[in-house]
């Protein structure tokens, strides 16, 4: 009876998407879930974190230690968030909900690798200077020229000379200082975007072929990404590469994101999130 149901839903979803073209297709009931914790980061750049003093983990990201490994305990955030609400690393206001979670999941076949976000936005966003979507889900995936790309998921990209930065410069976007990411962004006003981070961010001229699509049931968004194997990150089976995510939520826009940690999406491999060959 219960397969019946599934079969029935899963047979509603291809009926309702039948319209469109070019479907990514994993069946999501097979793709394993994690959860990751999205946070406010306040105005902490790589800078503020590589700096002595300030923050004790720069010694340990030198020998190698990664984010997540210090500031992730069983799935869960280990974070002083009052802290990043603080003006010491917030000058100019934190949003209502500092943290939240979002499940995961993925899956790849010969060509292309699927991302699956499902997440309840929360309201009470400080800035909310985006007026056209109220929520953006991006991905990053940084390849490995890219330093400390594997340590620091999106910091490697984020830098205290950034537009909307307190030092920051109003023509300065997110850079690296070698290699570079492949970035993509799903809109709710229905727009995605294929882009990349090198030294500058470009919102278009991905070489991941990336599209997205989203949509909210209730209060619930679940945004699909595909994206081909190669890329600047090149994916491969049997690896696990690493990834980021940020969402702007109630209308947020620029660094007024929530963020995750570097995490690791394992290709048929073992990674926070598992991606299993479909
Ligand atoms: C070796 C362990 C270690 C590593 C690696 C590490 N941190 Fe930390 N981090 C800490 C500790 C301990 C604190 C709290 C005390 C302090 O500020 O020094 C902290 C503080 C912070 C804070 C301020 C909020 C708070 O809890 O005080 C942020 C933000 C932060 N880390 C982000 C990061 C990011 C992003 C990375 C990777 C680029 C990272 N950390 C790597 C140990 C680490």
């Amino acid at each position: 009876m219960k397969k019946n149901l599934v079969s029935l839903a899963v047979f509603g979803a291809f009926v309702a998407l039948g319209s469109q073209t070019a479907i990514a297709a994993p069946d999501w009931n097979k793709a394993a879930k994690s959860t990751i914790h999205v946070f406010h980061p306040g105005a902490a750049p790589i800078e503020w974190l590589q700096g002595k003093g300030e923050h004790s983990g720069a010694a340990g990201m030198k020998k190698g230690e990664t984010c997540a490994g210090c500031h992730v305990e069983d799935g869960k955030l280990s974070l002083d968030l009052k802290r990043l609400a603080s003006k010491e690393l917030e000058p100019k206001g934190a949003p209502k909900s500092m943290s939240y979670p979002v499940t995961v999941q993925s899956a790849f076949d010969a060509t292309n690798l699927y991302v699956r976000l499902t997440f309840k936005a929360p309201a009470g966003s400080f800035d909310k200077s985006d007026k056209d979507n109220e929520v953006k889900a991006t991905l990053i995936f940084p390849n490995d020229k890219v330093p400390l790309a594997d340590l620091a998921g999106c910091w490697a990209a984020c830098h205290e000379d950034a537009k909307g930065m307190p030092k920051g410069k109003d023509n300065k976007t997110k850079h690296v200082s070698a290699g570079a990411m492949d970035l993509m962004q799903w809109k709710s006003s229905g727009k995605s975007a294929d882009g990349y981070v090198t030294d500058k961010r470009s919102m278009e001229g991905g070489k991941a072929g990336a599209t997205a699509e989203g949509a909210k049931a209730g209060d619930t968004y679940t945004v699909t990404f595909t994206r081909k194997l190669a890329g600047n990150a090149v994916l491969a089976p049997g690896k696990a590469v690493p990834f980021g995510i940020a969402i702007h939520a109630d209308n947020a826009g620029g660094r007024f994101h929530h963020v995750s940690f570097g995490h690791t999406l394992g290709l048929g491999a073992d990674g926070d999130v598992k991606a299993a060959k479909q």
